[in-house]
């Protein structure tokens, strides 16, 4: 089953309640929060207290997608403030295994993720321990940047070290998500679609969800 993830970094963050109930009304399985602290990623988002208004709004799971350094640091306030998932970048962890413990021992689900550039083999003795990767398919930091097609072949290598290993993981991938791009990423194993600009800059929700799982059924 495909799940997708609405991005609310495209959303109008003067009206982000309102702008979380159109996309859970138009079928979204997952709101996808991205955290960016302005040193890990060339720019800022919001922090723990924004996560903790938006809590009470949904009753989706709240994807919390940390592009901070040291996020070790702020895990137990993430988690505090309602988050269902917690994922690091790979990049910004020198003790991976024990930040993805820390996140689970908040009772929180973890993820771990890699840039484009980064290869799969950096996460081959943790997929066992975590309940998502996440792909990044643009170079994280912005939103509506172009999809980067090479990242395809690592979804399937994702999928393959989980299979090799038992282990059943959610394959999420982030940035240049749409109709066109979508179906390339499932057919390689992709379960979990965050989408930012192709879901709020369109005024119909629904429809453009609607058109992110079509595309992905045929
Ligand atoms: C990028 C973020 C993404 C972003 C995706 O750094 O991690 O979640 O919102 O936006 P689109 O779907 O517009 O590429
Ligand atoms: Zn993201």
């Amino acid at each position: 089953m495909i799940r997708i993830a609405p991005s609310i970094l495209s959303a109008d963050f003067a009206r982000l309640a309102e702008e979380i109930r159109s996309v859970e009304e138009g079928g979204a399985d997952w709101i996808h929060v991205d955290i960016m602290d302005g040193h890990f990623v060339p720019n800022l988002t919001f922090g723990p207290p924004v996560v903790a208004a938006i809590r009470p709004v949904t009753k989706l799971p709240l994807d919390v997608h940390l592009m901070i350094a040291d996020p070790d640091r702020y895990i137990p306030a993430f988690a505090k403030a309602g988050a269902d998932v917690i994922s690091v970048h790979v990049e910004a962890c020198v003790h991976l295994h024990r930040t993805i413990h820390f996140i689970k021992e908040q009772g929180v689900k973890a993820g771990v993720v890699l840039n484009p550039h980064t290869p799969v083999e950096m996460i081959r003795h943790v997929i066992g321990d975590v309940d998502l990767v996440l792909l990044m398919t643009v170079n994280p930091g912005f939103g509506g940047q172009a999809f980067i097609p090479a990242v395809v072949p690592k979804i399937r290598e994702v999928a393959r070290m989980a299979s090799e290993q038992n282990k059943e993981v959610d394959i999420e991938v982030d940035g240049g998500i749409n109709a066109e791009t979508a179906p390339l990423c499932v057919e390689a194993g992709a379960n979990v679609l965050v989408a930012g600009s192709a879901i709020y800059n369109e005024r119909d929700r629904a429809a453009a969800i609607r058109a992110l799982r079509t595309a992905c059924a045929n």
